[in-house]
């Protein structure tokens, strides 16, 4: 049986680049494990965080080590004889290494902007090759909180108060900067989140709790992004749904985050042993199925594919659920919510990426009219 070539794209330009390096590492595995070994042959492609791509020997070593390499601009390949690019490849970002050519199926994983955003699924469009996860559509309003809220508004799912804002009303007009911050504190009061519209990972984001702290935080969160999101503070558990199909999907059991931090904060994420990941979550049944159905309806509501987590608030005392936000590639390293959410469900991380990459293949199958 020839093998199917997978195309493992990871690393990337965003703030998650490490994150992106660990989940690839553990899909490389899984693609070599049990019954895939046979099914699939690994081609890793490295993305430099300058967003360089490289294919040959450094993402191999990459994916060995687990460490970001950011290789000097002199080993670039002056000329693009066959002799320069034998062994590491490295390119400009618009031109791809020649070994792009050998994939069958692409796997991009890529957390945040430039990769989970459905700028790289464009790219993939127009490669016409199959690639697993949600296209551009899903893909670019997964990645857009204040979008992302209009359209689960627009579907009726619960969401917490919030209001969008663009950098130029926090840091042009001096005169409709104090009546934005009062309107905030009359509608959403304290405590707020204030957020960059298209991060992750809680880059950006700030718990605050008076006028000074959201001020402060409205200039930094603009620092990061032209659109900021500010929210009403809720006081919640933090449940976790896993989803997983194309047009027939299906949600996992239930996860639940627990931390002792003020919030869910890139230390808390990112720092062994700082949160808990419960699973199953230990909340009544019939909340379990009203998050499992919520989940669905978001999947379909953003036009994702493949996988999607999907990031629930459940205030316990008056037994209320609003949706958070879907993450159209979820962080999917060995002990990632994501692959365990399945695992506790009965699919293996080999499964699972097996069964990824089956969905890609079947979504590029059907036959579309241009
Ligand atoms: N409205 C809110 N009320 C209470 N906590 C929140 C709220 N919004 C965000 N948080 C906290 O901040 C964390 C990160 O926010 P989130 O919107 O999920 O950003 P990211 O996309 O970076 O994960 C959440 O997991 C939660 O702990
Ligand atoms: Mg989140």
């Amino acid at each position: 049986m020839t093998k199917l070539r997978v195309g493992l794209l990871f690393g990337g330009r965003s703030g998650e680049h490490e994150v992106s390096i660990s989940s690839a590492r553990a899909i490389a595995n899984a693609l070599s494990a049990d019954q895939n070994t046979a099914k699939y042959e690994i081609l890793p492609f490295y993305i430099q965080k300058d967003g360089r791509w490289l294919a040959g020997d450094t993402p191999q070593q990459v994916l060995k080590s687990g460490t970001p390499q950011q290789l000097p601009d002199s080993t670039l390949p002056s000329t693009h004889s066959e002799s320069s690019v034998a062994k590491t490849q490295t390119l400009s970002p618009w031109q791809s290494p020649s070994q792009v050519a050998e994939v069958d199926v692409w796997f991009p994983i890529l957390h945040g902007p430039n990769g989970e955003d459905g700028t790289i699924q464009g790219l993939l469009t127009l490669m016409q090759v199959p690639f697993v996860g949600s296209g551009v559509l899903g893909s670019a309003v997964g990645m857009d909180k204040i979008v992302m809220k209009t359209i689960f508004a627009q579907t009726g799912l619960p969401q917490v108060k919030y209001k969008a804002l663009n950098r130029g009303q926090i840091w042009s007009n001096p005169c409709v900067f104090p009546k934005l911050c009062d309107e905030i504190e009359a509608t959403l009061g304290y405590p707020c989140f204030v957020k960059p519209a298209n991060l992750g990972s809680s880059v950006g984001i700030a718990k605050v709790r008076s006028r000074q702290e959201l001020e402060a935080a409205l200039d930094n969160a603009a620092s990061y992004d032209r659109k900021i999101i500010v929210e009403a503070g809720v006081v919640a558990r933090e449940l976790e749904c896993a989803v997983l199909g194309n047009d027939s999907p299906k949600a996992s059991v239930l996860g639940e985050i627990t931390y002792n931090a003020e919030f869910y904060d890139y230390e808390t994420k990112y720092t062994e042993g700082k949160a808990d990941l419960l699973i199953p979550a230990p909340v009544p049944e019939a909340v379990t199925r009203q998050i499992q159905e919520m989940a669905l309806q978001a999947f379909a509501a953003v036009d994702a594919a493949g996988l999607a987590r999907v990031d629930f608030f459940y205030v316990e005392a008056t037994g209320e659920v609003f949706i958070n936000e879907i993450n159209t590639f979820p962080g999917f390293t060995a002990t990632s919510m994501y692959p365990l959410l399945w695992a506790h469900s009965g699919v293996s991380f080999p499964e699972l990426v097996d069964k990824l990459i089956q969905l890609a293949l079947e979504r590029h199958s059907v036959p579309t009219r241009e």
